[in-house]
């Protein structure tokens, strides 16, 4: 359908958003009961409830612009909840991975939320709409929070799963003493991680594995997220 006016366009916005919270529901009420560690769990049951407040919120959104709620078919929604489907069902045989795939695929919808809430926002502030700003930004406060979380949790899964892979490779005779000494295990990895800089791009095998893969946490992660990593339940 053409969308020729800015009203349009917002109503459009409104519809798509609706219908992006309708399918990121879903997405993340399949992934709950596969996610293994306690805290991503505990993130995914809160933000299930807040999704289904922001739905409820949005419905109010459509009743103060004196219009019925109406979910428009949100192809990038869609995209990422496909994409997502599909790399749990490939990483399936290892937790670890599976748990990183959740974090990671609860960052894209998170921040594709941030983006498309931050735009209607925008628009619903320049167009003299407050009420109806008020409430989206709500919605986008909640979206904003939630990414942070997502992003904090990041570095320990993937330490949870450069250990898994270092476990797995260690010859039995290494293996009890690779896990009798974790935490040294652990400094010596934020210590690599702090020495390496982005001089070393082998991807060796073994020990030199983790250092690879430390530079990818570095990526991921960027500056300042120390006290995340520290954080552990074990
Ligand atoms: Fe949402
Ligand atoms: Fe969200």
């Amino acid at each position: 359908m053409a969308i020729k006016t800015l009203n349009e366009k917002f109503h459009h916005g409104l519809g798509d958003i609706y219908d992006a919270e309708h399918l990121f529901l879903e997405a993340q009420q399949e992934m709950l009961p596969q996610a293994q560690n306690p805290q991503l769990q505990k993130l995914i049951e809160q933000h299930i409830k807040q999704t289904e407040q922001q739905i409820a919120t949005i419905e109010q959104a459509f009743k103060a612009l004196g219009a019925e709620p109406k979910r428009v078919k949100c192809l990038g929604a869609n995209g990422i909840v496909t994409e997502n489907r599909k790399t749990l069902k490939e990483v399936s045989s290892n937790p670890a991975l599976v748990d990183l795939a959740i974090a990671g695929g609860s960052s894209k919808v998170e921040h594709y939320e941030v983006s498309c809430y931050r735009a209607l926002v925008q628009i619903a502030e320049q167009t003299g709409q407050a009420k109806v700003a008020k409430l989206l930004q709500k919605n986008l406060a909640q979206e904003e929070q939630t990414a942070s979380k997502v992003e904090a949790s990041m570095p320990k899964l993937l330490q949870q799963a450069i250990k898994s892979e270092q476990g797995q490779s260690a010859p039995a005779a290494t293996k009890a003493a690779t896990q009798g000494s974790r935490a040294t295990a652990d400094a010596q990895s934020r210590t690599s991680t702090k020495s390496a800089g982005g001089a070393k791009k082998t991807f060796a095998k073994g020990a030199g594995g983790s250092q690879a893969s430390s530079e990818a946490s570095d990526r991921m992660i960027g500056d300042g997220d120390s006290g995340a990593e520290q954080g552990t339940n074990e």
